[in-house]
């Protein structure tokens, strides 16, 4: 396919009629990331940190925002200099982590810290034990049922002619695959969702503290779910990652396997990370679907050729990446992108940002399938930290995308796009309602 086929403009709305400089200076001096309209609407502010201040200090999140993408790469390949462990422990339930913590031990049976979210060397033993959960084969298994699970979930809906996006297909999918995954049969779909979400807002630096309590709350319920399910794997193994991580072992290790509190944490991950990430790589494909329907044409040119597939999923998530940014912290002072940052500064890595930069990905807007560096995108992150679930992700929206061209088309939005609400988390940018309308393929 020629490249020029391959190139669809996305919308990148700029106000016209005034300097670029002085607009950007302006939304950088008076705004905030978690402004509703820039956390909705973010590119041009984006565009304004890399053109201006690259490592943005955001005095609202009291942050560091790193946009550019050599500074991201500096950051990843230096895991001790930039801290996750630290930085993602300042971030965790912000404003209110001790009684977030109470509200853990005394309803959830504890409060597990994240045991992937640390440094190196213990991040390198906790990555060997969880890679067990990954195994290449394991993942090369699923396309059949990943496409069973698609396709029933499209027959749930298409005869309406319409749905929504995200609760009637992205999540169910999504959940259904990790709840599978991870070897969990009997479960209720719309709270998964709402502990996910739960658990995402704890980084997300949006929420007050009602919104603490009662996401606290959830995510007591999901613990004490999944230790059910994790004591009855520890006596009753099976072909599944919970039995996977509960009898993990890492040979050569000084410490070859997961303590408890350690495996609960990493099972609540995968439950977690596994769900709401795909989820919003899937809405954002629907929502490209509905508002241009040239990246439309192209998906149903590519859906027989699974090399054109994969490089559409790897376009889609570059242009909308569902993890836009995630934290670390430096433990020494050191200087990065032109600034001297502190020992404890705390820094949010844009990644969604570094994907839209021109320099690296020419024309940043354009949905172009044909880019030569189209692996380039940052948007699994890098470095020792790169997602564990890549695969899977990869091959569950490869599948989704195949399954959605092959069944519908001519989709809309059925409301404004203005209208679409967004999670209020600098994490993630995830649409939580998608209203479309479609026409079923004869
Ligand atoms: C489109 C879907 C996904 C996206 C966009 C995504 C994105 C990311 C990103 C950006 C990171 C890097 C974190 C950092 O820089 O600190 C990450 C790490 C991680 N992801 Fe994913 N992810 C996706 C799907 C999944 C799936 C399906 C799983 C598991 C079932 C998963 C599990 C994890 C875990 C456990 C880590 C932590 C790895 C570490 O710190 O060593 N992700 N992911």
């Amino acid at each position: 396919m020629a490249a020029a086929e391959t190139q669809v403009t996305g919308p990148a709305p700029r106000e016209a009629g005034q300097c670029p400089a002085a607009q950007g200076s302006a939304l950088l001096g008076s705004a905030s990331l978690t402004d509703p309209a820039i956390s909705a609407q973010p590119t041009a502010y984006y565009d304004a940190m890399r053109a201006l201040d690259p490592v943005h200090y955001d005095e609202k999140l009291r942050m560091y925002l790193v946009s550019r993408y050599e500074d991201i790469q500096t950051v990843q390949r230096d895991p001790i200099t930039y801290s996750v462990e630290h930085g993602y422990k300042a971030q965790y339930a912000a404003g209110f982590f001790e009684e977030f913590q109470q509200i853990l031990e005394r309803d959830g049976q504890g409060y597990f810290p994240d045991a992937i979210m640390s440094d190196p060397p213990y991040h390198t033993r906790i990555r060997k034990l969880m890679d067990n959960a990954f195994s290449a084969h394991r993942v090369r298994q699923l396309e059949p049922l990943i496409e069973t699970i698609v396709r029933e979930t499209i027959e749930g809906f298409i005869d309406r002619g319409e749905c929504d996006g995200v609760k009637d297909f992205a999540v169910p999918v999504t959940i259904r695959v990790i709840c599978e995954q991870l070897g969990i049969d009997v479960y209720d779909a719309d709270k998964i969702q709402r502990w996910s979400i739960a658990v995402t807002q704890q980084i997300g630096r949006m929420q007050n503290r009602e919104q603490m309590i009662a996401n606290a709350r959830d995510i007591c319920d999901l613990q004490n779910f999944l230790i059910a399910h994790m004591r009855d794997r520890e006596a009753n193994p099976r072909e599944d990652m919970i039995s996977d991580l509960v009898h993990a072992r890492a040979e050569g290790e000084d410490n070859p396997t997961l303590a408890f509190g350690e495996a609960v944490s990493l099972v609540r991950a995968l439950m977690i990370a596994g769900n709401e990430t795909t989820a919003t790589a899937m809405s954002n494909m629907l929502y490209i679907l509905a508002t241009q329907p040239e990246v439309a044409e192209l998906l149903k040119e590519s859906a027989d050729d699974d090399r054109l597939l994969s490089r559409f999923v790897e376009e889609l998530l570059r242009i909308e990446p569902p993890v836009r940014g995630l934290s670390r912290m430096t433990t020494r002072p050191v200087e990065l992108g032109g600034r001297s940052l502190p020992e404890g500064a705390h820094l949010l890595l844009m990644y969604a940002s570094a994907n839209d930069q021109q320099d690296v990905f020419p024309c940043p807007r354009t949905f172009d399938m044909e880019r030569s560096n189209l692996g380039r995108h940052v948007s699994f992150g890098g470095g020792s930290h790169r997602c564990i679930g890549l695969s899977l992700a990869r091959m569950e929206i490869r599948v989704a995308a195949r399954e959605v061209i092959r069944r519908m088309e001519d989709f809309r939005l059925t409301v404004p796009a203005g209208d679409l609400k967004y999670l209020p988390t600098v994490a993630t940018h995830s649409i939580e309602c998608l209203p479309i309308a479609f026409s079923k393929r004869a």
